[in-house]
């Protein structure tokens, strides 16, 4: 199992990646069971646990995707947003990182005024910024257990994707997670090239 896998548009998902994958479904505020490899959701709710502490709740809205589900991900948004945008924000199916079981996508809950919790689920709306900070510290906290934020900032000619402060992908190593999120906007991509040279 390599952790260290680069998948993106110009490299997708290998062949026969699935026979090797172990996965574990967690079950998330709605209900549905989220499906991601093992020790992935291990340490999603190890880092859950961690922000719970900080008084901050997050939640799973994707995990692992077949290429089928990309598919229907990607009919969706183009249906509803355009073919450009959804370019922007969906990956071509079999060129998801979600096909690895590796990435997963957050959402938040927030305490509202008569003290009930409210899935903050809809990247309109989570991605306002009055939500800035508490992604901010979200993304304080990916590194010690081994996630990074995978597509940055001002980083979409490289990653091939605008900005997700929910998507997080789990490398299995956090000294390589924090040396990479110490460095502000550095994408995988790039990180990879400075080790290994072009990939
Ligand atoms: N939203 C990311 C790019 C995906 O569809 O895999
Ligand atoms: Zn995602």
């Amino acid at each position: 199992m390599d952790y260290m896998i680069l998948v993106n548009k110009q490299h997708p998902l290998p062949e026969g990646w699935e026979k090797e994958l172990k996965t574990v479904t967690i079950t998330n505020s709605f209900g549905y069971g989220v499906e991601a490899e093992k020790k992935t959701a291990e340490a999603y709710l190890r880092l859950k646990k961690a922000l719970e502490e900080d008084g901050i709740r997050i939640d799973l809205d994707s995990g692992l995707r077949t290429v089928e589900s990309q598919r229907e991900i990607m009919v969706r948004f183009t249906e509803k947003y355009g073919a450009e945008y959804a370019l922007k924000t969906v990956a071509p199916p079999g060129c998801s990182e979600h096909h690895t079981g590796l990435a997963l996508d957050l959402y938040f809950r927030i305490e509202k005024a008569d003290g009930t919790l409210e899935d903050v689920d809809e990247n309109e709306e989570s991605t306002k910024p009055e939500y800035d900070g508490l992604w901010a510290a979200i993304h304080a906290r990916l590194a010690e257990f081994g996630f990074i934020l995978r597509y940055q900032k001002g980083k979409e000619s490289i990653t091939g994707y605008d900005y997700e402060p929910w998507h997080i992908r789990y490398l299995d190593d956090a000294e390589a997670a924090k040396a990479i999120m110490a460095r502000e906007g550095l994408t995988l991509e790039e990180w990879f090239v400075e080790k290994n040279g072009e990939r």
